[in-house]
Parts: structure tokens; C-alpha cells; sequence
């Protein structure tokens, strides 16, 4: 079961009030949209925004009773302008963004998120994906070793990241690398025994790397923000949730940005981090970081 991060902080931080309109671009199973529902009462609208239809199913489930008015819609956040014109929104009060993936998607979704299982090496936040969209099987079958090396480098922090890639190519020669465990061994074979005892598996942060590439991560980040601070009204507040140092960045230098051009305030002078209970509570919280900005 995924347990909403930081829950209390985006609750209290977004300053919601009876009747407000609030997106929440990543609802996932609605664990802070639930709550967000409480404070805008009945005359207020919540917009879930998720990629993952089979989240959104469960996400109508858990709302059902919920107090306000619910709008579901699949889509990627990126799409934010268009997503609340196409429901007749023009301006909202605050807006959610938690990045990432639930550790339901993780769980149960099939679509080889963890190393701990045996699974086609999809790794698409969508649970749908088209022949369009881009795969974790097609990155390790076909780009170039340098391409993969900087990926994993580049959005995993992998020390071992050429070892990796030299041996992905090397691997893929002889037999097409199809599912999660098939890479486990691949990287396995690259990095040093001394890295296999370590308390951080040896293939998280290749596994990471490419869950970031294949969704566009911090593509999509980047074009969300700026269309975020567009749809908030007067005194509205935008909330984002990072678990990784290089979107925590991005969401950092453009809320300074935006300071700079007198566009807001930046409510969190330093990002607010879970407490130890909550971290002990639920591991998973211990990267979070909750940055907020408010616009003038
Ligand atoms: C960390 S979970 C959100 C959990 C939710 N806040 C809760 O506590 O119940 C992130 C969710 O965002 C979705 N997601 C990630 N990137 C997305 C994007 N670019 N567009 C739409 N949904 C996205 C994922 O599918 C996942 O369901």
C-alpha cells in the first residue's frame, strides 16, 4: 500500500480553503487528494491528473465518499493548460505535484519498476504503453553504449555507470536483454563484488536511471512548472515533492527564478524534509523534499 508522503506538511503548507479548485497532478491512488478533499468541502473541485489508468480506477474507488467535487483525467502533467481547459478551469487555488512513482506501481504493476522480481523491462509510469512510447528494453537493445552510460550516470549518480554500459552492449550481442532479472545479471557482471555487499542493491540506481528516461522525468517537470504558476490564481499555491537531487534542483532554481521576476514568494526557504518517525514509518519518505511557492 503506498502511504502519502509528507502528508501533514502539503496539507498545512497549501493553505486550502472551503470551495477551493485544486489539481493534483499525480494522483496516483489519491492518498493526499483524500485529504485535500476534507479541506475544500463540498463546493470545492479537485482535478487527479495521473499516466497510470489503473491508478486512476483505484484512485475513483478511494475518493468515492469524499467530500468534494472529483474530476479524474489521464494524462501527463505536462499537459497541465490543457488538462484544466478542456474542463472548463481557467484558474485554480493550489496545485500538487508529487513526483515519481507509488510503491503500489511498484508492487503490483508488471512493468519491472524492481529489480526484486522477474518482469518485462517496461518501466513506463503509463500501464498501457503504446509501441510509440519509449521502453527500458528498447534503451538497454539499442542505444549507444554512451548514451546509456550517461543516462545511468547522469539520472542514477552510478559510479559504475561505463562498466555497465560497456557490459550491456557486450551482453546484448549475444542475447536481447528482456526482462528485469536479465539486466540484474548484466549489471551483476560489471560492477566489483565489494559493490554487491553494500546495503543499497547494486542495480537501484540503473534501475532509476532508466525509470527517469523512459517517462521523461525531469522533461516533464520542467514544462509543468512554468504552466503551474500560469494556472494559479492570486495567492495560489504550487507544492512539489521530489525524491531525487537533480528535479529538486530544477524546482529550486525556478521557483528562484520566479522570486527574481516578482512573479511570487518562496514560502519553504529550505525544502522541508519528512521527520524521523515518519522516515522510520515509511522508508520510502526518507528522499523526500517539499518545496512551496506562492504566486503575488
Ligand atoms: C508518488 S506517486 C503519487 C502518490 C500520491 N500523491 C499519493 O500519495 O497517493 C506519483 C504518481 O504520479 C504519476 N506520474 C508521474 N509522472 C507523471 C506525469 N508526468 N504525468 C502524470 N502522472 C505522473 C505516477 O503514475 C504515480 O501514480
Amino acid at each position: 500500500m503506498h502511504i502519502p508522503v509528507l502528508l501533514k506538511e502539503v496539507i498545512d503548507s497549501l493553505s486550502l480553503q472551503e470551495g477551493d479548485v485544486v489539481v493534483d497532478g499525480t494522483l496516483n491512488r489519491g492518498g493526499h487528494s483524500k485529504e485535500i478533499c476534507e479541506l475544500i468541502g463540498k463546493s470545492g473541485t479537485l482535478i487527479g491528473i495521473d499516466l497510470d489508468q489503473g491508478a486512476l480506477d483505484e484512485a475513483k474507488k478511494n475518493l468515492k465518499n469524499a467530500k468534494c467535487k472529483i474530476i479524474l483525467e489521464k494524462d501527463n502533467f505536462r499537459n497541465l493548460d490543457k488538462v484544466i481547459a478542456k474542463v472548463g478551469i481557467e484558474k485554480v487555488n493550489a496545485i500538487l505535484i508529487d513526483l515519481g512513482f507509488s510503491s503500489d506501481q511498484m508492487d503490483d504493476g508488471g512493468r519491472g519498476f524492481s529489480f526484486g522480481r522477474d518482469e518485462k523491462l517496461l518501466m513506463t509510469l503509463k500501464d498501457n504503453p503504446t509501441e510509440d512510447d519509449l521502453t527500458a528494453r528498447e534503451i538497454v537493445n539499442s542505444w549507444d553504449e554512451e548514451n546509456i552510460a550517461d543516462i545511468i550516470y547522469g539520472y542514477g549518480g552510478e559510479t559504475f555507470s561505463r562498466h555497465i554500459a560497456s557490459k550491456i552492449v557486450e551482453s546484448r550481442k549475444e542475447k536481447s536483454i528482456e526482462t528485469t532479472q536479465d539486466l540484474v545479471s548484466v549489471i551483476e557482471k560489471a560492477v566489483p563484488s565489494w559493490y554487491k555487499h553494500k546495503k543499497i542493491h547494486f542495480a537501484t540506481k540503473t534501475f532509476q536511471a532508466l525509470r527517469i528516461t523512459v517517462n521523461d522525468e525531469i522533461g516533464a517537470l520542467k514544462e509543468v512548472l512554468p504552466k503551474a504558476i500560469e494556472a494559479l490564481e492570486e495567492n495560489g499555491r504550487l507544492a512539489v515533492i521530489s525524491f531525487h537531487s537533480i528535479e529538486d534542483r530544477v524546482v529550486k532554481i525556478f521557483f528562484k527564478e520566479q522570486k527574481e521576476a516578482s512573479v511570487g514568494e518562496i514560502i519553504t526557504k529550505k525544502p522541508i524534509a519528512p521527520q524521523r518517525e515518519e522516515v522510520k514509518a515509511n522508508p520510502r519518505s526518507r528522499s523526500a523534499k517539499l518545496r512551496i511557492f506562492e504566486k503575488k
